[in-house]
Order: structure tokens, then C-alpha cells, then sequence
């Protein structure tokens, strides 16, 4: 199969990277708007429009399906998407529930919501997780995680610095949704904040799960075709794909 992933910028290299831990497919074509990143303050008209770009700009490649590796794109734009698509479209948002919903058997453990601005001003998870039974839940937009990712910060002062900011009000919870493709490189950072026993709940590995259940794989791709394009320099979008998917099923 050949899947396409958007993402607004690099963050959805870590789905990616789950992809390529599983072997699922035999073609992977990636596209960050890397122009026009960050799509977390955007608002939803916008969001939308950017995403029916995507669409259109995966009309190129004969694809079988589409991840949108964006939890914002996915909270906002995969109806308007799916309308207009010739190929299925999974977003990380409906998978990302149903990964909490099959690792949390409590039903009254406390979940972290982490988001971009729009992501958690959406709802999405929020209303998705309250529909599967759980209440117990703490929304936080920390847009501020994004620049540090892309900086390339995952520990040290200026993080945790960020975290006391972000956190003061926010009590130890059971898990934390990653709603955002850029938070799983912060993981480990995240759980010395709260504990190591802290279950993360992450949009790559939860569209894997979300995809084994509705397709039945037979084969593995250990070196699929990859091709990474972005709207502007594909080139840096390229060396940071090969810095983070590096060593992966070698
Ligand atoms: N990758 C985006 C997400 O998962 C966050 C970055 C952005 O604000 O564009 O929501």
C-alpha cells in the first residue's frame, strides 16, 4: 500500500517513525506545509483550507490512503478532506481515543490533554474521551513545546522552565495525550516531570494500532520508498527526517 502523511511542518515525522517501526507500507510520500507552519493558532477556516491543500496535492501520487499526522488538522478538517478525497483519509485525533479508551481500563483515570491552541480549543479530544466514558480530564494548550521541538531542545532548563509554567495549576495525572506530533520527542522530559509511570498516549503508535484494526496487513515493507517533500526547503525537512527516522529497522 502507498499512504500519504501530512503534517503542518516536521512533527509528523513521528508518525512516520512509528509507521516504519510496524513495516506497514510499501510507499510513504510525506508533505509538511513547512511555509506556513504553525497551524496550532490558525483558526479554523484556515486550517481547513490548508488541509484541502493537502488533498489536492496527494491527487499527484495514486494513493491508497492518507494519515493526517496533525492532531489540529485532524480536529478541524478531515470532513471537508474526506469529501474531496479519491482515497480514505485517518486522522490521529480519532485514533489517539481509541488508543486511551484500549490502555486505560479505569474509566476515572485522569487524562492530561496536550494540544496546540486550536487543538484543545477544538474539543476534540476532550468530547471524544468524555463519549468513551472518561471525565476525569485536564485540557492544557502548550504551543510552546512546538518551537522547542523544533529547536531541538528536549531537556534541560528552558523545558522544565516551561513545564512549571504550563503545569502549576495541573495535578498528577494517569496519562497524557501527546496531542500534538511534535510532543512524543519531549516523552521522556515529560515523564521526569510527572513520573516515569505515567502512561503517554502517542499519535503515531495510536494510528498503528488504529490501522492494524481496520486493514489486515499481510506483508512488511522493512525499506519502503520515502519520498519528503515540504512547501519550502524540502531540503531541511529532509535532513531532520533523516536525523530523527535514522536507524530504524536496521
Ligand atoms: N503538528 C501539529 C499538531 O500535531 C503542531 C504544530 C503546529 O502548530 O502546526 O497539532
Amino acid at each position: 500500500m502507498k499512504v500519504g502523511v501530512f503534517d503542518s511542518g516536521i512533527g509528523g515525522l513521528t508518525v512516520v517513525k512509528s509507521l516504519l517501526e510496524h513495516q506497514l507500507f510499501e510507499e510513504i510520500i510525506y508533505y509538511g506545509d513547512t511555509a506556513r507552519v504553525p497551524y496550532g493558532i490558525k483558526d479554523k477556516n484556515t486550517i481547513i483550507r490548508y488541509g484541502l491543500e493537502a488533498v489536492e496535492f496527494f491527487k499527484n501520487f495514486e494513493l491508497d490512503l492518507i494519515i493526517v499526522a496533525c492532531n489540529t488538522v485532524s480536529a478541524y478538517a478531515l470532513s471537508e478532506m474526506r469529501e474531496i478525497s479519491t482515497c480514505p483519509i485517518y486522522g490521529v485525533v480519532e485514533a489517539g481515543i481509541l488508543a486511551c479508551g484500549n490502555s486505560l481500563g479505569d474509566k476515572n483515570s485522569n487524562i492530561l490533554i496536550l494540544g496546540t491552541k486550536a487543538t484543545i480549543n477544538s474539543k476534540a479530544y476532550e468530547n471524544g474521551l468524555k463519549e468513551i466514558g472518561f471525565n476525569k480530564l485536564q485540557t492544557k494548550a502548550t504551543g510552546l513545546f512546538v518551537p522547542l521541538v523544533e529547536e531541538e531542545i528536549y531537556s534541560g532548563n528552558i523545558l522544565e522552565e516551561t513545564f512549571k509554567y504550563y503545569f502549576k495549576n495541573i495535578s498528577k495525572p494517569h496519562a497524557i495525550i501527546l496531542g500534538c506530533t511534535h510532543f512524543p520527542l519531549i516523552s521522556k522530559a515529560l515523564q521526569n516531570y510527572f513520573t516515569k509511570e505515567i502512561k503517554l498516549i502517542h499519535s503515531g503508535d495510536a494510528i498503528v494500532q488504529y490501522l492494524e484494526s481496520e486493514f489486515t496487513f499481510t506483508k512488511k515493507y522493512k525499506n519502503p520508498e520515502m519520498k519528503f517533500f515540504a512547501s519550502e526547503n524540502p531540503e531541511a525537512l529532509r535532513t531532520i527526517a533523516s536525523k530523527w527516522l535514522k536507524n530504524i529497522n536496521q
